[in-house]
């Protein structure tokens, strides 16, 4: 081919650099280490990165090759048989192959699913959001061990969410279990990535830049290498080396706020290659639909006032799905 369709092509200012220096990476979590260690080395790795990379999770490591078999199968099946489970207007999660971050489009084809299906939530809870009640799962055929391997990984990861919740809550001096209440009904949502290798790589990217608008995403990728995140102290896009069995951790917005800025949302991007295809799974953890995200109490005094307005977490994450950029600026919330 040697040529992109334009819908794919970044602005100049957004193209990568695809000469790979050595540069210092996000830390790198042992989660066996002592409580009082990890605490430590957690708090400072929110601070100062918004991203770190954590060994001895919990997740057992042959499910890393199974969801990694799992999802090639998935995404080398015809494209007849992966939009059968297509994104539609009905469900808004599933196969689809033209996503665009920004309104560039990505170098990838995802599938997704929720950890929970909200269409399950008591009455009281019904979401008034119309994208909210779109999220239904749909699965595919083949391979026959899809659903399962999916949500066994999904149920591991989840617990993981918890323990790392608990490390941050006790980093921002707060009480292990401040944030469980939280996610009581939440809205987790598991994406599986195929990045196909890509002719013009200097021009495209796989994701464009953005932040993620929940509390925490936990992300498995394989040896490739891709994604890339913006460095707090100069702006500079930093790779993240693939480290055996490790997971990529990066706090969301919505952390952002609880903790009234002690730490940030990061940007990060995903760059493609024109050699190898990649996969990644994210784990994207949003609270509730219903809760409403302030800074907390705790964290806030006249010294250090709240640098955000209170808003409901599911009329946010719809806005933002949307692209509804004017109703963000008013939630204060920059993306
Ligand atoms: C993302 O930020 O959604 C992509 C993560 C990845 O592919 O590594
Ligand atoms: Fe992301």
């Amino acid at each position: 081919m040697g040529e992109v369709d334009q819908a794919f092509i970044q602005a100049a200012q957004h193209r990568p650099k695809l000469d790979t220096i050595e540069i210092e990476g996000i830390p790198l979590i042992d989660l066996s280490l002592s409580d009082k260690l990890l605490v430590s080395e957690i708090g400072n790795a929110c601070k100062n990165w918004g991203f770190f990379q954590v060994i001895n999770h919990g997740v057992p490591l042959e499910l890393f090759t199974k969801i990694n078999i799992a999802a090639k199968t998935f995404f080398d099946r015809p494209i007849e048989e992966k939009t059968k489970v297509k994104r539609d207007e009905v469900n808004s999660t599933g196969y689809h192959e033209s996503e665009h971050t920004k309104n560039v489009r990505d170098w990838k084809e995802v599938f997704d699913f929720v950890l929970k299906d909200p269409s399950f939530l008591p009455a009281s809870h019904e979401p008034e959001d119309k994208e909210l009640k779109t999220l239904r799962n749909r699965w595919p055929e083949n391979p026959p061990e899809f659903r399962e391997v999916c949500q066994e990984y999904a149920r591991e990861a989840e617990k993981l969410c918890y323990k790392l919740l608990e490390l941050i809550a006790l980093s921002l001096g707060l009480p292990s279990n401040r944030f469980h209440g939280y996610f009581d009904d939440h809205t987790a949502l598991m994406r599986l990535n195929h990045y196909p290798p890509c002719p013009c790589p200097e021009l495209a990217l796989g994701v464009g830049r953005h932040k993620d608008a929940g509390a925490l995403t936990i992300v498995a990728q394989d040896d490739v290498g891709g994604l890339q995140v913006k460095r707090k102290s100069d702006g500079v896009w930093v790779p993240v080396k693939p480290t055996p069995n490790a997971l990529v951790i990066n706090v969301g917005d919505t952390i952002q706020v609880w903790s009234n800025e002690a730490y940030e949302s990061v940007e990060h991007r995903v760059v493609v290659n024109s050699e190898r295809e990649r996969f990644s799974f994210p784990v994207f953890f949003f609270p509730s639909h219903y809760v409403m995200v302030k800074p907390l109490e705790e964290l806030v005094n006249e010294q250090n006032p709240a640098k955000y307005k209170e808003y409901n977490f599911g009329k946010f994450f719809a806005a933002r799905t949307r692209g509804d950029y004017k109703k963000l600026e008013v939630e204060n919330i920059q993306i």
